[in-house]
C-alpha cells in the first residue's frame, strides 16, 4: 500500500464537557473514495470540520504525505489542497455561475491565472470545467447559481475543487437532497474526480450510493470508529446494520428509493 495522503491518528474532539470524537485513526489514499458512514450525531461533520480547518482536534494528529499538519483556518486547509463541498453545494444563490466559481479570491490569486477578476474569462472557465463533468445544461456563466438544480450545484462545486487543484475533496451528503437521476450523475462526477487521482471523502446516509462509488468505508458510531473495511469485504446488509440497525432500515430505504424513482420519472402527460 502506498503512503496515505492523509493520516489521522488518535483524533479526539470535545466541546467543553461533551466528547464528540474518540481516538479516530483513519487513512485516506489518492485516487480512492472513502465513504464516511454513520447515523445522525455520530460525529461525521465534526470529523470533516477538523480536516477542513473549521475545528482543531482536542488531541491527536493529522499528517499529510507523512508530515504533520495543523490547519489554522478553512483557508489554510484549502491552501493545503483540501476542498470541502458542504451540503447543497455550498454556493451562493444570488451569485452568477462564473462569479461563484471564483469566489474566495485568495484561491484565485494563489492558484488561478488572474490577479483581478475577469468576468468573461471566469464565465468561460466555469462553464467549460462544469461541462467537462458532463453538465451540459450549464452554458452561460452569467446565470445565477440559484437557478441551478441541486445536482448542478454539486457539479459546479466539484468542478471548482478540481479546477483549483484540490488533492482531497470532501463532500458532506452531496446526494441527500437529490432525485435518483441527479444523484447518479453526482456519483459519476465523484468517480471522475477519483480517476484524476483525487482522494474523495464522501459522507452519506445512503448505503447504495456508498457501495456504488466507495473503495474504502469507515463507520462512526457515537464518535468512535466502529468499522473500517474495503470494498467487497461487507455486504450491503452488514453495512446497513452497522449504520443503523438492520433489515428494517434496508427495507425502508428500498421503499423510499422506489417512491423517489416514481417521482423522478413522471409518466408522459396525456393531453385531453
Ligand atoms: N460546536 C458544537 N458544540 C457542542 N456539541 C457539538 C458541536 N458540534 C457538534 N456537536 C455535537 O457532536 C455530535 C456529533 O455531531 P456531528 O458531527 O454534526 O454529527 P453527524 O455529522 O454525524 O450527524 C452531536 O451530538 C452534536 O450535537
Ligand atoms: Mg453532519
Amino acid at each position: 500500500m502506498t503512503q496515505p495522503l492523509l493520516e489521522l491518528a488518535g483524533i479526539a474532539k470535545s466541546f467543553g464537557p461533551i466528547d464528540v470524537l474518540h481516538d479516530i485513526c483513519l487513512e485516506v489514499h489518492r485516487g480512492e473514495v472513502l465513504c464516511l458512514l454513520g447515523d445522525n450525531g455520530a460525529g461525521k461533520s465534526t470529523l470533516i470540520k477538523i480536516l477542513s480547518g473549521v475545528h482543531k482536534p482536542t488531541s491527536g494528529t493529522v499528517a499529510m504525505d507523512g508530515r504533520p499538519v495543523a490547519f489554522d483556518s478553512p483557508r489554510d486547509a484549502a491552501a493545503h489542497g483540501i476542498a470541502t463541498v458542504h451540503q447543497f453545494g455550498g454556493t451562493f444563490p444570488l451569485m452568477s455561475i462564473g462569479r461563484s466559481f471564483f469566489v474566495g479570491a485568495e484561491l484565485t490569486r494563489r492558484w488561478g491565472p488572474f490577479t483581478i477578476f475577469d468576468r468573461r474569462r471566469a464565465n468561460e472557465i466555469a462553464v467549460r470545467e462544469t461541462r467537462q463533468l458532463g453538465i451540459t445544461r450549464i452554458d452561460d456563466g452569467n446565470r445565477l447559481v440559484g437557478g441551478l438544480s441541486g445536482g448542478e450545484r454539486q457539479a459546479l462545486a466539484i468542478a471548482r475543487a478540481v479546477h483549483f487543484g484540490a488533492s482531497v475533496l470532501i463532500l458532506d451528503e452531496p446526494t441527500a437532497a437529490l432525485g435518483v437521476k441527479e444523484a447518479a450523475h453526482v456519483l459519476r462526477i465523484i468517480l471522475q474526480a477519483r480517476r484524476k487521482g483525487i482522494a474523495v471523502i464522501l459522507i452519506t446516509h445512503n448505503v447504495v450510493h456508498a457501495l456504488t462509488v466507495g473503495d474504502h468505508f469507515a463507520v462512526l458510531i457515537k464518535g468512535a470508529k466502529a468499522a473500517d473495511f474495503r470494498r467487497g469485504e461487507k455486504s450491503r446488509e452488514e453495512i446497513t446494520d452497522l449504520m443503523a440497525g438492520g433489515e428494517h432500515m434496508a427495507a425502508l430505504e428500498a421503499e423510499i428509493e422506489s417512491t423517489m424513482a416514481v417521482h423522478d420519472d413522471p409518466q408522459p402527460s396525456v393531453d385531453a
